[in-house]
C-alpha cells in the first residue's frame, strides 16, 4: 500500500489544480472539466510508469523497431457522477482500456446525516486485472471503501490504484485501514473536512462544478 502525492513535485499538474480550486475560475465549467480531465491524463501517465511492459517488434517502412508496450490493458473505473471527467482524462491515455462504472451518492436523512447509496454497477471481471478507479474527491473515504467492496465482487484485481484530484488525510487513512492493498494517487492532500464532510480548502462539489447543481436526496 502506498500514497503518491503528485503535488510534492513541481509539475504542470499543480497549475491545473490551482485553477480547479480557484473559486472565480470555477465559474467557467468547461475549463473546470478540462482541468480535471488533464489531471486524469497526468495521473494515468504517472501510473503507467509503474506497470509491466513487454517487448514488441514494430515494422516501420524502413525496418524493425523494438518497443516496450503495456503487457496488459487495465480496467478503468469511474464513480458516478463526479468521476466521469477524471475517468475520461485517464481513458485518453489508457485508450484501449476496459471500463467499469458504479454509482455512489450521499443519501441524506432529515437530520442532515447521510449514508452512501450504491445503485448501478457495470463492470467486466476484475479477476487478476489491473484496476484503476477514478474519484476526484476522496473525503471521508466511506464511499470509496463501500464502492471497492462492491466492485471486488466482480473479481480480485492483481493491482488496485485509486486516482484522485484532492484527497483528505482522513479519507486516505480510512481507505488504507479497510482496504490495505491499494495504491492511492492524488494531485493534492488536504488536512480538513467540514461538518458536511467536504474537503477544506478542497474545491467545493466536483460533480456540481462539472455538471451543475442537483436536488439533494
Ligand atoms: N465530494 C466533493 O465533490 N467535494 C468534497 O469536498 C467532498 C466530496
Amino acid at each position: 500500500m502506498s500514497v503518491i502525492d503528485l503535488s510534492k513535485n513541481n509539475s504542470l499538474v499543480n497549475e491545473y489544480v490551482s485553477e480547479i480550486r480557484n473559486a472565480s475560475m470555477q465559474k467557467d465549467r468547461f475549463r473546470f472539466r478540462k482541468n480535471i480531465e488533464r489531471c486524469g491524463q497526468v495521473l494515468a501517465y504517472e501510473i503507467s510508469k509503474t506497470l509491466i511492459y513487454t517487448e514488441k517488434k514494430i515494422t516501420t517502412p524502413l525496418g524493425i523497431a523494438s518497443i516496450f508496450v503495456l503487457k496488459e490493458q487495465p480496467v478503468l473505473g469511474a464513480i458516478l457522477r463526479a468521476g466521469i471527467v477524471l475517468h475520461n482524462g485517464m481513458l485518453d491515455f489508457f485508450d484501449q482500456a476496459d471500463n467499469a462504472f458504479i454509482s455512489a451518492y450521499r443519501k441524506h436523512a432529515a437530520d442532515g446525516s447521510f449514508e452512501i447509496a450504491l445503485e448501478y454497477l457495470s463492470c467486466p471481471s476484475l479477476q487478476d486485472r489491473i484496476f484503476i478507479l477514478a474519484d476526484p474527491m476522496l473525503a471521508t473515504g466511506q464511499s470509496m471503501v463501500k464502492t471497492l467492496e462492491q466492485i471486488f465482487l466482480s473479481g480480485k484485481p492483481s493491482q488496485t490504484h485509486l486516482a484522485c484530484v484532492i484527497a483528505a488525510q482522513q479519507g486516505i487513512d480510512w481507505v488504507l485501514e479497510n482496504i490495505p492493498d491499494v495504491t492511492i494517487w492524488t494531485c493534492a492532500i488536504d488536512m480538513e473536512l467540514n461538518a458536511n464532510a467536504y474537503i477544506v480548502p478542497g474545491l467545493g462539489d466536483a460533480g456540481d462544478l462539472s455538471y451543475g447543481n442537483k436536488i439533494q436526496h
